[in-house]
């Protein structure tokens, strides 16, 4: 019998969660037994305007179930909203044990007619916002020697995706800041890692109709083997495993996609190893193009000082 994933005497901030995919992450959480900060600034899918509702709402539908959780309405945006963030938490149920940096909004622009509006705005709610929540919750898990963080990354950082610069920029900048709260984590008991998500929800309603037709295109011919697998619900499994005590990842990169779910890999390639006392020319790299570029021997690294050990090892022959 498998044992049951339990969140008794946990407590969770999940951003952003009063819609979408966040909802589903503080109902799972609430359903096993943790107390939840439903935090939500209640706007629009591009980050317009506020409002408690949404953020009450979901509040209710946890309670209803027999839950714990109160509604915070503070913007991840800002250091002292994210500060007020954790201080809910921590009023509410004295301590955070998990934390889902998921709040976000979209605005797409191609990169020639990017307003600063645009970019200000998505570097502020993402890249910020994963800031501006981790360091508190960080601080306070650090003291109590127990943690999980996950941030909400995309693919459309990751790997790529048309019109999507300043939003991809700010969401691939989150797995720079989960590489490095991994890292520091790691004496203390914290664990992070990073997710890459899709789901229909208002956000993705909102991309481009052009990209929506080629993701179509894609599925065309699928006919019902997508089965229901774009609804949020089917991320929050997976999310829920690894923001749990069962689940001792960290430093990784998920993706959670149609039902799919998979470990997504960094890896640096075994290389052309170049001369030793004067640095190659030009015309040598482009000579070794091939090597520089291969696949072949290519490893994970965990970090900076891996991809020495990696170099160290190769010059070693080994
Ligand atoms: P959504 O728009 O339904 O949910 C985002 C929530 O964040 C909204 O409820 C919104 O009110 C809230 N929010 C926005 N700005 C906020 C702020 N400054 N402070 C606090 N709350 C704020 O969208 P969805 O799809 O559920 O997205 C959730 C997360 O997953 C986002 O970070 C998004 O970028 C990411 N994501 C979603 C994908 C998808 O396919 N739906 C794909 C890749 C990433």
């Amino acid at each position: 019998m498998t044992t049951p994933i339990r969140f008794d005497h946990r407590v969770a901030i999940v951003t952003g969660a009063g819609g979408g995919l966040g909802r589903t992450y503080a109902i799972e959480l609430a359903a096993r037994g943790a107390a939840v900060v439903v935090n939500d600034l209640g706007g629009s899918f591009d980050g317009k305007g506020s409002s408690t509702s949404m953020a009450d709402k979901v509040v209710a539908e946890i309670r209803a179930a027999g839950g714990k959780a109160v509604a915070s309405y503070d913007s991840v945006s800002t250091s002292a909203g994210g500060e007020a963030i954790v201080k809910t938490a921590l009023d509410a149920y004295g301590r955070v044990d998990v934390l889902i940096s998921n709040a976000g909004s979209l605005r797409n622009a191609p990169i020639d007619d990017l307003p600063d509006d645009t970019l200000d705005a998505m570097i502020d709610v993402h890249l910020k916002g994963g800031f501006n929540v981790s360091r508190p919750a960080f601080r306070q898990m650090k003291q109590q020697g127990y943690g999980r963080i996950l941030l909400a990354s995309s693919a459309a950082g990751m790997l790529g995706n048309h019109q999507q610069a300043a939003y991809g920029a700010a969401k691939a900048g989150l797995v720079g800041l989960m590489n490095i709260l991994s890292l520091e984590g790691a004496e203390h008991g914290v664990k992070a890692n990073a997710l890459l998500p899709t789901a229909m929800s208002r956000m993705s309603a909102a991309m481009d109709e052009k990209l929506m037709q080629a993701s179509g295109a894609v599925f065309a011919s699928l006919g019902d083997k997508l089965g229901n697998t774009a609804d949020p619900g089917f991320v929050t499994p997976l999310v829920v495993y690894l923001c749990s005590e069962a689940c001792d990842s960290t430093h990784g990169i998920y993706s959670a996609s149609l039902g799919r779910y998979a470990r997504v890999f960094l890896s640096v390639g075994a290389g052309w190893i170049g001369p030793r006392s004067t640095p190659a020319s030009v015309e040598d790299v482009a000579a070794h193009w091939a090597e520089v570029c291969g696949k072949q021997g290519a490893e994970e690294v965990g970090s900076l000082m891996g991809e020495f050990e990696l170099i160290a090892r190769r010059l070693k022959g080994a």
